[in-house]
C-alpha cells in the first residue's frame, strides 16, 4: 500500500549563489540533474503524488523533467520556502507532507523513512532532519531550551551566540496536512535579513505546542545542501565515491578511484578492471572482465564480457565480447562490433556494424555499413557514405579483404572473400572472391635519376 504522503519538493528559488543562467536544480551530479537525484529517492518511497515547486527557471525544469507524472506547482516569483509550500496547497491532498528542498541530492532513502517514523511516534504536527556540523556556516542554527527544539534562525539573522550552535536544519520536512498548517504558513512575515517568507519559522509557531522535534541524522554529508559550484563539486565528489566504493564491493578493480568517474545508473561485472581517466556514464554496461581504460570515455555503450577499451570513445556503442577497441578508436551512436574483433589506431566507424573477428586497426573510416566475420579493413581505408546530400550504406562480404586507403564509394558491394587493391577508388560492386583493382600501372624509368644528371 502506498504512504498516506504527499512529496514536495522546493526547486523555485534563484539559486544566485551558483551565478548561473542555468536553473540550479538542473544542474548535473555525476551526470544527471540536481532534481534527478532528490526526485528518485522520493519516488522509493512510494508517496501518493509528487509535487514540485518552479519559480526561476520554470519552463527549463519543466521541459527536463516532463512525463514523468509529477504535479508541478507555479511559485511565481520566489518569496522564500515557506511561500513555496504555500504554493502547493491545491496540489496535495495526504494527510501527510515531506517537503524536500531541490538542493540536497544526497539524501538517502533511510534517512527519509526515519524521519517519517520519527514523525509518526511522536505524534509530530512538525518534524525535521537536523545535522551536526563543526562548520555549520550558512546554514539554519536550530535553537533548543532545555534539549527541546524552539525555533530555526538563519545565520544572516542570527546572533553571535546562536551563530556558534552547531546543530543545523537540512531543509528536510515532515510535516501535518491540516488546516492550522496553511494558517501559519499564510500568518509567516517576511521581516528578516532576507525579505523572505522562511518555512524555518513554523518552529517556533508549533513549538509552543510541543508539536515539533528534530531528528538529529549523525551523517551529516548525506544532507549536504548545494548552494554554489563549491558545493556542487564536494557532492559530486562524496557521490562519486559511494558509487566506486558500491562497485568495488561488488568485484569491480577500480585502480585509483580519485581518476575515475562512473555515472549512477552505469553497470559494471565482476572481475572488470577500471583504469585510470575512465568515464562511464549515461545507461553503459561493462561486462565480466572487461578492462577499460585507462583514457576511456563510454556513454549509453554495452561492452560484452572479456573486452578491452582503451584511449577510445564511445558514445551509444555496442562491443562484443573479447573484442579489443583502442588506442584511438572512436565508437559513434549505431556501431556495433561484433566478437574478438579488434578496432583502433584512429579508426572511426558510426552506424556500422562489424561482424566477428573483423579487423580494422589503423587510420579508417567505417560508416553506414556491414562487414561480415573477419574481414580484413585496410589502413587508410574509407567508406565514402556522404555524396554531399545524403548517406548510402556499404557493404563488405565476410572474410574480404580491403586495402590499403581504398576509398568504397557507397552504394556498394564487396562480395565475401573479395579483394579490393590498395589505393582503389571502388565504384562499383566487386563479385565474391574476385579482385578489385582501380589504379593507374606503375611505371619504371631505368636509370632515370642518372640520366637526368642528379648523380
Ligand atoms: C534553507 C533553510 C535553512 C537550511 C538549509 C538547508 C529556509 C529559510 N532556510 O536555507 O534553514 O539550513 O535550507 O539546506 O528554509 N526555494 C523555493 N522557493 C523560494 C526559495 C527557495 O522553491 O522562494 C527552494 C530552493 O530552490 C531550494 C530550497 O527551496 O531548493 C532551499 O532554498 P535555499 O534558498 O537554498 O535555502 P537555504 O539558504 O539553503
Ligand atoms: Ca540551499
Amino acid at each position: 500500500m502506498p504512504n498516506p504522503l504527499d512529496v514536495v519538493i522546493l526547486a523555485a528559488g534563484k539559486g544566485t549563489r551558483m551565478r548561473s543562467r542555468i536553473p540550479k536544480v538542473l544542474h548535473p551530479l555525476t551526470g544527471l540533474p540536481l532534481l534527478e537525484h532528490v526526485l528518485r529517492t522520493a519516488a522509493s518511497l512510494s508517496p501518493a503524488s509528487l509535487v514540485v515547486v518552479v519559480g526561476h527557471g520554470a519552463d527549463a525544469v519543466r521541459a527536463a523533467f516532463r512525463d514523468r507524472g509529477l504535479v508541478f506547482v507555479d511559485q511565481g516569483e520566489p518569496l522564500g520556502t515557506g511561500h513555496a509550500l504555500l504554493s502547493a496547497r491545491e496540489a496535495v491532498a495526504a494527510p501527510r507532507l515531506l517537503v524536500l528542498p531541490g538542493d540536497v541530492p544526497l539524501v538517502p532513502q533511510e534517512a527519509l523513512a526515519a524521519l517519517i517514523d520519527f514523525h509518526e511516534r511522536g505524534g509530530l504536527m512538525l518534524s525535521f532532519l537536523s545535522m551536526e556540523l563543526s562548520d555549520p556556516g550558512r546554514y539554519g542554527r536550530v535553537v533548543r531550551e532545555d534539549g527541546r527544539v524552539v525555533r530555526i534562525v538563519e545565520a544572516k539573522d542570527a546572533s553571535p551566540e546562536e551563530l556558534a550552535i552547531r546543530e543545523v536544519n537540512s531543509g528536510i520536512w515532515c510535516l501535518e496536512n491540516t488546516p492550522e498548517l496553511w494558517g501559519a504558513l499564510m500568518g509567516l512575515s517576511a521581516r528578516n535579513a532576507q525579505g523572505e517568507y522562511y518555512l524555518t519559522d513554523l518552529v517556533a509557531v508549533f513549538a509552543q505546542e510541543g508539536r515539533v522535534d528534530a531528528l538529529l541524522w549523525p551523517a551529516s554529508d548525506d544532507l549536504l545542501g548545494v548552494n554554489d559550484r563549491v558545493d556542487l563539486a564536494r557532492a559530486e565528489a562524496m557521490l562519486r565515491e559511494r558509487i566506486l566504493h558500491r562497485l568495488m564491493r561488488e568485484g569491480v578493480t577500480v585502480v585509483n578511484p580519485a581518476a575515475v568517474y562512473i555515472s549512477p545508473d552505469v553497470e559494471v561485472g565482476q572481475d572488470a578492471v577500471i583504469y585510470p581517466g575512465t568515464h562511464l556514464l549515461g545507461r553503459t554496461v561493462v561486462g565480466e572482465g572487461c578492462e577499460i581504460g585507462p583514457g576511456a570515455y563510454l556513454i549509453d555503450s554495452q561492452v560484452e564480457a572479456g573486452a578491452r577499451v582503451w584511449f577510445s570513445v564511445l558514445e551509444g556503442a555496442y562491443v562484443g565480447k573479447e573484442a579489443k577497441i583502442g588506442p584511438f578508436a572512436h565508437l559513434r551512436p549505431g556501431a556495433h562490433i561484433g566478437a574478438r574483433a579488434r578496432v583502433g589506431n584512429f579508426v572511426e566507424v558510426k552506424n556500422a556494424t562489424l561482424g566477428e573477428g573483423v579487423k580494422a586497426g589503423h587510420l579508417a573510416y567505417i560508416g553506414d555499413a556491414e562487414v561480415g566475420a573477419h574481414a580484413n579493413i585496410g589502413a587508410g581505408a574509407i567508406t565514402c557514405n556522404y555524396d554531399g546530400v545524403r548517406k548510402h550504406r556499404t557493404e563488405i562480404g565476410p572474410g574480404a579483404f580491403i586495402g590499403s586507403n581504398a576509398a568504397l564509394v557507397a552504394p556498394v558491394r564487396i562480395g565475401e572473400g573479395a579483394y579490393v587493391g590498395a589505393g582503389s577508388v571502388i565504384t562499383e560492386d566487386v563479385p565474391p572472391y574476385a579482385l578489385a583493382l582501380e589504379r593507374g600501372e606503375q611505371r619504371i624509368k631505368p636509370e632515370w635519376a642518372k640520366k637526368r644528371g642528379e648523380r
